[in-house]
């Protein structure tokens, strides 16, 4: 088991770009492998999630070399995977699994997903339902969970679906499924979520209509391969832009993070709370638009979170909340109750941890209020949840005393040398075997 020391105080200085964007990492090479041509990927997220999803494009046949963050995919066409002889490994990533369950859905051949512990538990039904009134054959353990079994060589038909929960991953699933469909996918969502198919299809060629919540897709489109640029994940920016804010005499930029609309509400929450936010040199590359985010430290407010920018914050909360925990008065959440689904229950898991360093915790079946106020350091679990384990290592800036965090290997699926990269920032960290 591996645990993150972090000694208290500390502050954050320096330029730094944290590693590529997830989201964007597995979108990549989902459609270049399903595209015709070649496919140069630059800035790739190394970590285990999206190296999984490569493996399993690998074992279906496609031709991907990496260097680093650098990957050339040789695309096989709409028709061109063949079937894997063992089974797909997808380890700790929902967004995987949930996207090649859509993919698979429409293929010629039979596949059978399977994840860790984590993902085994996590909530599958919610794509298994409107892919099987598309005509998908899935079978599943029970209560919809991995692993999952998809029957090929059932033609699919384009359905209409009004998403009863705000999922990019459910809308992802469908809209790889509707490559292969009949007619036209209809999406509808609840509440905006991120959009990087949805851009990553136009730009390998694909017709996509996006009209307020709702994507129109016709099956069948032919993909173009095309070179991405893969920018540093606001996911993982995060953390810093949090540990600058609450850390004394701190400034951080944090290089080239994307600033897609449909994930900046971190942003606009720590704003909110009074934060010193300045996004520099914004730009566009490849279809997202990108910047460079320069976080200077100040007395963060309590607030009441709208309910508007949690999809558009879903992944930021176990830090936001961190932020909650250091900012003068209350911080309300309510209306997110999907944190309880992530790699954990990240609702409890983060009130459990606050909690053992002094903070005033209530919880909500949909979200949590936070008292902010001085916080002492102790050991707190992360039941193998990246954001967790990560979101604690911040918290170590204002506490009183030592935090151990237990469990902590997994924050190499969503960002390698994370430990190296936030002692260089003035985090004070390190990494403990056993
Ligand atoms: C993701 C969507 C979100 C997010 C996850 C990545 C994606 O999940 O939490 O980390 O890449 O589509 P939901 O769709 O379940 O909200």
């Amino acid at each position: 088991m591996t645990r993150f020391i972090c000694s208290c105080g500390g502050k954050l200085t320096g330029r730094i770009r944290v590693p590529g964007d997830k989201s964007i990492s597995h979108r990549s090479i989902i459609l270049s492998s399903i595209a015709s041509g070649i496919s140069n990927i630059s800035g790739f997220l190394q970590g285990e999630d999206s190296l999984n999803t490569i493996r399993a494009f690998q074992q279906m046949g496609v031709m991907i070399e990496r260097d680093h963050d650098q990957i050339q995919v040789k695309g096989a066409g709409l028709y061109g995977l063949q079937a894997a002889d063992s089974d797909l490994d997808m380890g700790n990533s929902g967004t995987a699994m949930r996207l090649m369950l859509g993919l698979l859905s429409g293929q010629a051949f039979d596949s059978r997903l399977i994840g860790d512990k984590s993902l085994s538990s996590r909530p599958m039904q919610r794509v298994i339902d409107p892919l099987q009134s598309m005509g998908a054959v899935i079978e599943s353990e029970s209560g919809g969970r991995a692993p999952l079994r998809v029957s090929g060589n059932h033609s699919l038909t384009a359905i209409e679906y009004d998403m009863p929960v705000a999922s990019a991953q459910v809308k992802s699933c469908l809209l790889l499924a509707g490559i292969y469909a009949r007619g036209e996918t209809i999406v509808r969502e609840p509440a905006t979520t991120r959009d990087h198919s949805e851009r990553m299809l136009r730009g390998f060629g694909c017709e996509v209509i996006s009209n307020n919540a709702e994507v129109r897709f016709y099956g069948r489109q032919k993909l173009h391969a095309c070179n991405i640029d893969v920018p540093a994940d606001i996911s993982s920016a995060a953390f810093f832009m949090v540990a600058a804010s609450i850390a004394g005499d701190s400034e951080i930029t944090l290089e080239h993070v994307g600033i897609n609309p449909t994930r900046t509400g971190v942003i606009d929450i720590l704003n909110l709370m009074g934060a010193d936010i300045s996004l520099d040199n914004q730009r566009e590359m490849g279809g997202e638009p990108v910047a460079d985010i320069r976080v200077r430290s100040v007395e963060l407010n309590g607030i009441d979170i709208p309910q508007e920018l949690v999809p558009l914050a879903i992944d930021e909360f176990p830090v936001l909340f961190v932020a909650a925990a250091c900012a003068r008065g209350t911080t309300r959440l309510r209306g997110a109750d999907e944190l309880r689904v992530k790699e954990s229950d990240r609702i409890q898991v983060m009130a459990d941890g606050l909690s053992v360093l002094g903070v005033e915790v209530e919880t909500k079946v949909d979200g949590i209020v936070i008292q902010g106020g001085d916080y002492r350091g102790g050991e707190v679990e992360s039941h193998g949840d990246h954001r967790i384990a990560m979101a604690f290592s911040v918290a170590a800036l204002r506490a009183s005393g030592e935090i151990r965090i237990n469990d902590s290997a997994n924050v190499n699926t969503s960002f390698p040398g994370f430990v190296e990269l936030a002692r260089d920032a003035g985090i004070r960290i390190s990494t403990h075997a056993g």
